[in-house]
């Protein structure tokens, strides 16, 4: 059992900024899910846990040891990479014995730890394959099973489900949850998709471009996107996008007319900057309703059946491109049907147009609403 922590963490290569000055401590056997898109730093971040990249600036904390200058075999960590190479030559019970024997691990150990992987990973039955004989779903568990029985205080996981179909995907993450809750070992998990990130992680951290951009729970990073890239990468379908100028104690764009709600009047009144963005989930559009809302007039084109509900694709006046909603199937939205959709004023998000930050939402205001 470990925490893990960054403080200041910076990883070049040559004039390359691959992880910019990355603070993040990682708690004791929490599940820490590293999210963005590819290419914003998640391998690197989770190679120098492992010891694998030398860190260029910045300490990094195993438990309470600096081990910038630890040898990979001495940090106490096991890696699950999204290919999970086994020794095809090698039975199931070899492949996950093979790094304790190197070890010079007692034989009874050996056996011991193998077995108890086996029966959290539910392979009892297959210790005498080979790989060839696994789905592929099975060839996952087993290198989950060898980093298991090394009993290490942190797991760390690189996109481990990407070679799986969608099916085994979830089915599988639903076993390393599982497998989390049962084992309470830290664990560093990588992925590009954020429904991963939510389902799994205790907290997320949300990366672009080499920095950190939020770290929190799945709802706090939901409810409170701290700026409009994690406002969009959380969530699917994506958050709806508008450019506005606040005009008075309104908000207008093309095909948009808001009052700006209470709980903003006060942080986008004292804004150097007339023009902001507003943010609002497809999942948050009702067609009719009650209390504080803002209405968009918008024109069905497509809808796409899902059972219970559906999703709009709608045009707004000149606006740039889409807005998606998400409603009930019972409303039966025809192609061609002109809508009123409404927002629940306390589901509206405002970003600043020029740094992409959140704008404050006042706490007084935000009680009422
Ligand atoms: N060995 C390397 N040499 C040069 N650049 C690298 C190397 N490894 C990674 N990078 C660069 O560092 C950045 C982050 O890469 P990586 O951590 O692999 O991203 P992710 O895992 O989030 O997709 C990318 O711009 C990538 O091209
Ligand atoms: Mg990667």
């Amino acid at each position: 059992m470990a925490t893990v922590t960054f403080e200041h963490v910076t990883k070049r290569y040559g004039d390359v900024v691959a992880v910019r000055d990355l603070s993040l401590e990682i708690r004791d056997a929490e599940f820490m899910v590293l999210v963005g898109p590819s290419g914003c730093g998640k391998t690197t971040s989770l190679r120098m846990i492992a010891g694998l990249e030398e860190i260029s600036d910045g300490t990094l904390r195993i438990g309470d040891r600096v081990v910038n200058d630890v040898a990979a075999k001495d940090r106490d960590i096991a890696m699950v990479f999204q290919s999970y190479a086994l020794y095809p030559h090698m039975t199931v019970r070899d492949n996950m014995a093979f790094g304790l024997k190197l070890r010079k691990i007692p034989k009874a150990d050996i056996e011991k730890r193998v077995g108890e992987a086996a029966q959290i990973l539910d392979l009892g039955g297959l210790l005498d394959r080979k790989p060839k004989e696994l789905s592929g779903g099975q060839r996952q568990r087993v290198a989950l099973g060898r980093a298991i029985v090394r009993e290490p205080a942190v797991f760390l996981m690189d996109e481990p489900l990407s070679n799986l179909d969608a099916k085994l995907r979830v089915q599988t993450r639903a076993e390393i949850a599982r497998l989390h809750q049962r084992l309470q070992t830290t664990i560093v998990y990588v992925t590009h998709d954020q429904v991963e990130a939510m389902t799994m992680g205790s907290r997320i951290a949300v990366m672009n471009a080499g920095d950190l951009l939020q770290v929190g729970t799945p709802q706090e990073l939901y409810d409170k996107p701290r700026n409009r890239f994690v406002a969009g990468f959380i969530g699917s379908p994506s958050m709806n996008f508008a450019s506005l100028q606040v005009d008075g104690e309104r908000m207008k764009g093309s095909g948009f007319d808001f009052p700006i709600p209470s709980r903003f009047r006060s942080s986008i009144g004292a804004a150097s900057s007339r023009n902001v963005v507003a943010g609002f989930r497809p999942e948050h559009l009702e067609l009719g309703g009650t209390g504080e809302r803002l209405t968009i007039r918008a024109k069905a084109d497509v809808v796409e059946y899902l059972g219970n509900e559906e999703l709009l694709h709608c045009t707004v006046a000149d606006h740039d491109g889409d807005v998606i909603a998400v409603v009930s199937a019972s409303h039966n939205v025809r192609p061609g049907d002109v809508l009123d959709l409404q927002i629940p004023a306390d589901k509206l998000h405002v970003f600043d147009a020029e740094t992409g930050d959140a704008v404050a939402a006042s706490t007084a205001a935000a009680a009422i609403a």
